[in-house]
């Protein structure tokens, strides 16, 4: 079936929709920009040292023009000392693109904001990017250079400061288990890698030194003279030349940081080809409503209610669903559609999951199950619905049933929050909770236990129950003070199920442009598949270096 629209988009209601969009976009790409410009600030004093700033690191390191897919680029935005963007994105510049026609997961640290630290941001971000690369079975090539643990006084503020150091220890686990995986991990060391940072290199398969910058050990000259009392100059404790000749921590000797990237993208050139998806690709058709009408659908009222068919209509291939049972509760949308050319099975709402929905929505994972199908999720629900008739159909079973079918499918699970997305309706529509493979966000997604007016009129009533339980008759004051405290439990809440806010607590892989949802669902499709056809060849330890 053809999707037919009912979207104007010449109506003030669409204009209204996309000048909201377009704002909170722009918010978006100015986070991201200040984050640009605290490392273009950083210039004059990389070009002293003869280095290349991490973006100019990156753009050598993937194939020019090649897309990529950039993950959690506002991690940590508004956290901390941040509060613009500019000292965002977790030290790190990572994504999915391709290196010599190999699609890899880049990771460059940003050593220009606060030294390229180790926070706790920083651990989650790159704990994620890990669990990527393992998922995809992607290479990883890091281009690494940074201060060690962040010992400043934001760590003092990181409520994580304590178990940091342990959880840090994870990604060295991690690391060792890639390798005995087969997933390669190609490491370049451009400057300073102290303690963790050092490991994040050693353990590496293939290490590419940078003559007169690499500055690779357990304990750098301060740590050293601190500790011990040693005096000992960085070169001869771990500069690229000795390890390159005496200690064997490393396998190439660049001459500078692009001669390093140069031998990377070597290294990369010898691994085996990405696997071929022609035998599941089909025509790729465009769909027949512009996805640029996308940034017009979403109003900013979340009381509004979104048809997900006009999302649909503007995402996937032709504009063809085949709908799961249409006149089956129609809250619950499920169906075969086309993204790029790859069959996928699509599960969206248009409001509440009732019991209904959600035995539809089971059934309909099952039959994805069965044919192989990847899944694609398009939230925009204020979660199960509830009261008695619902409980009594067996609501809590039957989300429960939906909570399990979403958890164990076992082909690729991609997430789009397009709007709402409330409750236990969260994870059954598969949140990061239940580990989909990928989840991106739109700047009207809205990810809580439940709405801000329904938490502060929930404390209300638990409030007058308690005085009527202890017969309190509470006086003008009273009341005014707990009216007060009822509006900032409703505005606490919705400012913290924000999009950025959520995204900068890695709830998400990205917020997108909702008018790229297309083109990231049909690239990160490629990912997940191409990654279930990849077949790494392992071993019980992974690469040692003797
Ligand atoms: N914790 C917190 N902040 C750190 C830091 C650390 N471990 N290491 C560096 N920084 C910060 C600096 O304070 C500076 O912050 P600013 O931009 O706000 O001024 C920024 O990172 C850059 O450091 P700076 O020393 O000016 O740059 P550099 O290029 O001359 O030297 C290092 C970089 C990493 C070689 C040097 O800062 C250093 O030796 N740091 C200590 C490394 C270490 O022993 N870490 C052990 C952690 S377990």
């Amino acid at each position: 079936m053809i999707l037919e629209s009912h979207v104007d988009p010449s109506s003030a209601e669409f204009r209204a929709n996309a000048a909201y969009m377009s704002a909170y976009v722009a918010k978006v790409r100015g986070a991201e920009n200040n984050q640009v410009e605290t490392e273009r600030a950083h210039g004059p004093r990389a070009r002293a040292k003869g280095k290349l700033l991490p973006r100019e690191r990156l753009a050598r390191l993937l194939d020019r023009g090649a897309p990529f897919f950039e993950v959690a680029s506002l991690a940590g935005y508004g956290m901390f000392d941040d509060s613009d963007g500019r000292f965002s994105g977790g030290k790190l510049i990572a994504g999915i693109g391709h290196i010599a026609g190999r699609r890899c997961l880049a990771v460059v640290w940003n050593y220009a904001i606060k030294g390229g630290t180790i926070d706790s941001v920083n651990v989650q971000k790159m704990l994620r990017l890990q669990e990527i690369a393992f998922r995809a079975k992607l290479p990883i090539v890091s281009l690494h250079e940074s201060g060690g643990g962040n010992l400043d006084k934001s760590a003092a503020a990181d409520p994580w400061a304590a178990r940091l150091f342990v959880e840090a220890g994870r990604i060295y686990g991690q690391q060792a288990r890639m390798s005995a995986a087969g997933i390669p991990q190609i490491t370049v060391s451009h400057g300073n890698a102290t303690a963790g940072g050092a490991y994040q290199v050693a353990l590496s398969d293939v290490i590419v030194l940078v003559r007169g910058q690499t500055q690779l050990f357990l304990a750098g000259p301060p740590l050293l003279k601190a500790g011990t009392g040693e005096d000992a100059d960085a070169e001869t404790l771990g500069g690229a030349e000795m390890h390159a000749s005496i200690s064997g921590t490393g396998e190439y000797l660049a001459e500078n940081d692009a001669d390093a990237i140069r031998i990377a993208r070597e290294v990369v050139a010898s691994l085996p080809r990405d696997p071929d998806l022609a035998d599941v690709k089909r025509d790729v058709e465009p769909p027949r409503y512009s996805p640029d009408e996308l940034v017009g659908i979403y109003p900013e009222d979340r009381r509004r209610p979104v048809r997900i068919q006009e999302v649909l209509a503007r995402v996937v291939d032709g504009s063809k669903f085949d709908e799961f049972r249409p006149v089956m509760d129609s809250a619950t949308v499920c169906g075969m559609a086309a993204i790029g050319g790859t069959l996928v099975g699509v599960i969206g709402n248009n409001g509440p999951i009732t019991p209904a929905g959600a035995n539809k929505a089971s059934q309909f994972i099952e039959l994805c199950e069965l044919t192989s199908v990847p899944l694609v999720f398009l939230q925009n629900t204020t979660g199960f619905l509830v009261g008695t008739t619902v409980e009594q159909a067996g609501q809590v079973k039957h989300s429960a049933k939906l909570v399990q079918h979403v958890a164990n499918f076992r082909g690729p699970k991609l997430t789009v929050l397009v709007g709402n997305s409330y409750g236990a309706g969260n994870y059954a529509m598969a949140s990061r909770a239940l580990d989909p493979d990928f989840v991106v966000a739109w700047p009207s997604a809205r990810q809580a236990l439940m709405g801000g007016a329904q938490a502060a009129k929930v404390m209300q009533l638990v409030a007058e129950q308690k005085w009527a339980r202890e017969g309190i008759e509470p006086d003008e004051k009273t009341r005014m003070g707990a009216a007060q405290q009822f509006q900032m439990i409703e505005f606490g809440l919705e400012m913290l199920s924000e999009s950025m806010f959520c995204s900068a607590r890695l709830m998400d892989d990205g917020i997108i442009d909702p008018r790229d949802t297309r083109r990231v669902l049909s690239y990160l499709l490629d990912v997940c598949l191409e990654g279930r056809r990849r077949t790494p060849v392992g071993s019980s330890h992974g690469i040692q270096r003797f």
